[in-house]
């Protein structure tokens, strides 16, 4: 009775938020990747399809204009479509609300060693436990191409405009730099274990 008092006044203490990394079922794999794969690609094609029709239309100035007023909105959209939870991840982010979470930065530092290796993973999974509730969460990985330099390169050989409307917007802006066929960060799409 002593033990079982002893080890509920612990769990109220300290087991207030129980978050933390379990193994991901070895026959849940294939299908995780599959929904994680479709939902992700899902993601890029509407937000490099606003993307490219905002350069297109208005050049990188009103792409940029784009950018931060409707990536977050149509990641939104996405997860309303899909039932998953979506997000755009990097340690060199340009929005706050793209940061890391411990979780996320272990995936980012999986594919940054991957690399460093010399292999690029196609993905990386995980599976947390939060309060009970099983959470998969798949990661793909990102890379730069030529159009996203615009915006994302040297900032030396950046439109010099350009670059001052982004750092009026993003004051902290650590998403500069980058060259082609970089590593840039992943998209994360979270799935509960039950929709598995
Ligand atoms: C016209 C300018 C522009 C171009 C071109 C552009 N981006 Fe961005 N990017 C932004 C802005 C502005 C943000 C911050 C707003 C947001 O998306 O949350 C951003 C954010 C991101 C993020 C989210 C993480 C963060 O840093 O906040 C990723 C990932 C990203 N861009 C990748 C790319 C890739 C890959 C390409 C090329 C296919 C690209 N971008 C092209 C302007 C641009």
């Amino acid at each position: 009775m002593k033990k079982i008092l002893v080890l509920m006044a612990s769990s109220v203490v300290f087991g207030c938020a129980e978050v933390q990394k379990v193994e991901v079922p070895k026959n849940k794999e294939q299908k995780i990747v599959q929904v994680g794969e479709e939902t992700s690609m899902k993601l890029l094609k509407t937000l490099k399809g606003a993307l490219m029709d905002a350069m297109q239309k208005g050049g990188p100035d009103e792409a940029v204009e784009v950018c931060s007023k409707k990536a977050m909105a149509l990641t939104s959209q996405i997860e309303k479509e899909t039932g998953y939870s979506v997000k755009r991840t990097t340690f060199n982010y340009r929005n706050p609300a793209n940061a890391p979470d411990k979780y996320e930065a272990e995936a980012l530092r999986y594919f940054e060693e991957s690399i460093k290796k010399g292999q690029m993973p196609q993905y990386y999974v995980q599976a947390i436990n939060e309060n009970g509730k099983v959470m998969y969460r798949y990661y793909k990985p990102l890379k730069v191409e030529g159009v996203c330099l615009t915006c994302h390169g040297d900032p030396n050989l950046m439109d010099k405009k350009l670059l001052e409307k982004i750092k009026a917007l993003y004051p902290n802006d650590k998403a500069v730099g980058y060259k082609d066929g970089d590593f840039r960060g992943v998209v994360r799409v979270t799935i509960p274990a039950d929709k598995i």
